[in-house]
Parts: C-alpha cells; structure tokens; sequence
C-alpha cells in the first residue's frame, strides 16, 4: 500500500503561526514532531510501500529537509507550480503510480490531522484495503459529535464486509441547517478526509466525473521533470486544471464509496481550538500553555508564546497567540473568524 500525503494546503485558521511559507503541516503543533513527520510515523510500517508527498513548489525544501531530518524515506515529492485542491494532487500521485507500470493501493492522507490511537487506525487501515482491493473507493468515517459546517457528512448504507458499509451519501460542507439535521439523525459520520483505493479506480472515477481536472493533470504529467527528489509537472497545462478537491469532484458522485468507521481520537486540528480541545496536558483550570506564560484567575484557554511572556489576568475561553511579529488575542468560540483576518491580510498586500 502506499502513502499519498497531501501537504498542499495553506491551514489559515492557525495564523498567526500558520503563515503562506510555513504552512500548519510543517509546524510542530502536537508533538516535537512536526505534523508532516507524524503523517507518516504513525503508520504501520510493514504494510507501507515508498510514500509519495504533494505540495506546492515554495515549500519543496521544507518537506524535503523535514523528511530528511525524520529519517523518511520516499518514493518522490511532487511538486504543483500552484494550488488547485486535493482531486488533481491525488491524480498526479496516482498518474506517477500507475506509469510505472504498477496499480497500488493509495492511502490518501492529509498532512495535518492528528490521530492519538494507533492501533485502533492500523486495524481499520486494515479493514480498508479489503475494500479498496474489490475497486472501492474508502473513506473513513468519524462519529460527530457537533454540528461543524467545515467537514464532509457521510450517511452509511447497506453493510459490507470488514466492518465497512456502502456510502449512501456523501455531502461535503453542508449548512449550519443541514449538518444539524445529519448530526440529529445519529445516521452520519464525518469524512475525516482520508481515503484509500487503487490508483486507476480513482482515475477512472475522476475522468467519468470530472473530465477536466482528469485531462488536465494527464496533460501536465506528460512533461514532467523529475530528478531523485522532485518531481515538477508541466506549469501551463496544471494551471490550466479546475481547482477542485476529491470531496465534490469525485467521492459526492461516485456509486462505489464505502466507508469504514473510524474510532482512533482524529481530529482535524482545523482551528485553536481543536488544539485546545485534543490537549492532554491541561492544567487544574483547564488552560493549555506552550512557552514563557503566567495566567492569573484564567480558565479554559489556550495561550502559546513564542518569544516573549505573555500574562492574562481574570479571563476565561481566551486564545491569545504571540509570535515574532503578530499576536491573536480571540474568544475560543470565535477563532473560526481568524480566516477573514488572513484574507484582509491577503488583500492588503
Ligand atoms: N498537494 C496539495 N495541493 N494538497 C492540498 C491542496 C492542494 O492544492 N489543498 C489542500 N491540500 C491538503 C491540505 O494540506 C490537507 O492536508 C488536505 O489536503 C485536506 O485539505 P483541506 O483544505 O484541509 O480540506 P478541508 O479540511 O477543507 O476538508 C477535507 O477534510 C475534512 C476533514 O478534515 C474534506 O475531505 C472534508 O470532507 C473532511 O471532512
Ligand atoms: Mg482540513
């Protein structure tokens, strides 16, 4: 089987720290390890073939140095000249998979999640390939337990072998009302975003429901440039591809999904306050503090300094973020609002 990590994606709800060159993947957020480096340590080894990593060619010597440095080995890192979301970077993985004659079963993970169980993940890594080996497409489903609007639902059907069942529905993003709805029937999981199947059922999939992307990316594979390392794909023809993630182009459409349930403590770290919630180092009051902090009458917070001392006196549910040249102070309820911060940011420039 083979790793397909995705590290393309930009995290802009953990700015301050999370910034266009140092993306949340590459940050050390739950451990001393960075979440690209717990991708692939938290694998079980005797399954896995050569992974393959996806990410944008900015931050090509910040993957290749932090997988060096982890001591992980790999097949290539692609390179994407700019971003057009998960459904083409997962076809440049599995063009490059199958052009060397070989047909594997791809483990599409993102590069940031955060996973505390292992051996609960390795079992139903295990109950997937028995799926993904019949030509399913499997994704892994997580019981929700709030209404968050930023996930993909995915109501079960028909059971299936292995613990699986028949993906009856699967609706990515839905609204506040909807995803209530879903939450309320006790019938959806959440898609935690990872996915595993042969690599030409994926891209039978994608030409039949998204022709576009599909001929654009066999296009800008035609040209590669590939040394030991990295591997460019043609500049032109991939920015000439529909910027779309798998969610809708591919798993909203398909009638071969499968889901396997998966219990293993995932969480998506998405935002401050998934850290805050997935800490297991919280003090008496319920605070979580990295660096120089001194908190006085403060409860259930999240405060992280980088450089310099941060004191809070008399305040409960904050965030306060300090790095070298910004500082975040946010209601914990609010920090999904820190993306319209980056866009002004982003608008300014
Ligand atoms: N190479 C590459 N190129 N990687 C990308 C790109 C890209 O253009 N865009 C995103 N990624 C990577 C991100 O770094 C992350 O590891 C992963 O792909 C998922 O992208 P997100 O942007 O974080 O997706 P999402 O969180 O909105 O939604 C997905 O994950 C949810 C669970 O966390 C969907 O699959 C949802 O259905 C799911 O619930
Ligand atoms: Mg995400």
């Amino acid at each position: 089987m083979k790793p397909v990590v995705l590290a393309g994606g930009t995290g802009s709800r953990l700015w301050p720290k999370s910034r266009a060159a140092l993306p949340k993947q590459f940050l050390p957020l739950t451990s001393q390890a960075t979440m690209l480096q717990e991708t692939i340590q938290r694998l079980p080894k005797a399954t896995m073939d050569s992974p393959l990593f996806i990410c944008n060619e900015d931050h090509r010597f910040l993957a290749a140095e932090q997988l060096r440095s982890a001591d992980i080995s790999y097949d290539k890192i692609i390179l994407e000249p700019v971003g057009r979301n998960t459904a083409p970077a997962i076809a440049l993985a599995a063009l490059h998979s199958v052009a060397s004659g070989e047909d594997p079963i791809m483990l599409v993970l993102a590069a940031d999640h955060l996973i505390s169980q292992h051996s609960a993940f390795h079992q139903a890594i295990a109950n997937a390939s028995k799926l993904a080996e019949v030509n399913k497409l499997v994704t892994f489903g997580v019981v929700p337990n709030e209404a968050h609007t930023g996930y993909g639902y995915i109501k079960a059907g028909a059971a299936q072998a292995n613990d699986g069942f028949d993906v009856a529905e699967f609706v990515e993003k839905p609204d506040a009302a909807t995803a209530e709805k879903y939450l309320a029937s006790g019938e959806y999981y959440w898609n935690s975003g990872m996915f595993m199947f042969k690599a030409s059922v994926y891209l039978t999939e994608l030409e039949k429901h998204a022709p576009e992307i599909y001929h654009a990316c066999v296009k800008s594979m035609n040209a590669t440039d590939t040394d030991m390392t990295f591997l460019r794909v043609d500049e032109e023809a991939f920015a000439a591809c529909p910027d779309d993630s798998i969610d809708y182009a591919v798993m909203e459409k398909t009638a071969d999904a499968c889901v396997i349930p998966l219990d293993a403590g995932w969480s998506d770290v998405g935002s401050w306050s998934s850290l805050w919630d997935t800490a297991s180092d919280k003090d008496a009051n319920g605070n979580v503090t990295v660096g120089d902090v001194m908190l006085e009458g403060v409860n259930n917070s999240y405060i992280n300094s980088e450089q310099r001392l941060i004191s809070v006196i008399g305040l409960d549910d904050v965030v306060v973020v300090e790095t070298k040249d910004a500082v975040l102070v946010a209601n914990k309820n609010k920090v999904q609002d820190i993306k319209n911060v980056v866009n002004e940011l982003k608008a300014k420039k």
